[in-house]
């Protein structure tokens, strides 16, 4: 599996996006160390809280049928309609990263054709995880 191709499977995970609140489709791909992928969408709820991000969605699917070895996440959001340049995760979802992955997790943000890696300690950095307590 290639970052490229992780790319474009979450774009095809965004076409089931449930947002019709905000119109913002997002979607992930998380690739395991042992080569599945889990798909996750965005899924709003009329009670506005409830809402649970795309990241969110794949990593929960996949911890709850025992995955615990990630390689890397892809995201790819945007308005309804369109997938934006960039599209970074939410302060929530990159503690729940952080929760399964190590600092050096690569997460490819962008879109299939142009995107950037970084890694989870990049985008959450001066963490608070497991080992504080
Ligand atoms: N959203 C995600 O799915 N992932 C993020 O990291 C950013 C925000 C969703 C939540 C909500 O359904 C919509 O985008 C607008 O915030």
């Amino acid at each position: 599996m290639t970052e490229r191709e992780l790319m474009a499977l979450a774009e095809t995970a965004r076409k089931h996006s449930y947002s019709p609140y905000s119109h913002f489709c997002v979607g992930a791909a998380l690739l395991t160390k042992g080569g599945k992928v889990y798909l996750g969408c965005n899924l709003e709820n009329a009670s506005y809280t409830p809402t649970v991000c795309a990241e969110r969605v794949a990593f929960f699917k996949a911890v709850s049928e025992g995955e615990m070895e990630f390689a890397m996440l892809a995201i790819v959001g945007g308005k309804e309609g369109e997938v934006s340049p960039f599209c970074a995760p939410c302060g929530v979802c990159r503690q729940v990263i952080a929760e399964f992955c190590p600092k050096d997790f690569p997460i490819l943000l962008g879109t299939k054709e142009h995107f950037q890696t970084f890694t989870l300690e990049q985008l959450l950095p001066f963490s608070f995880t497991k080992e504080d307590l």
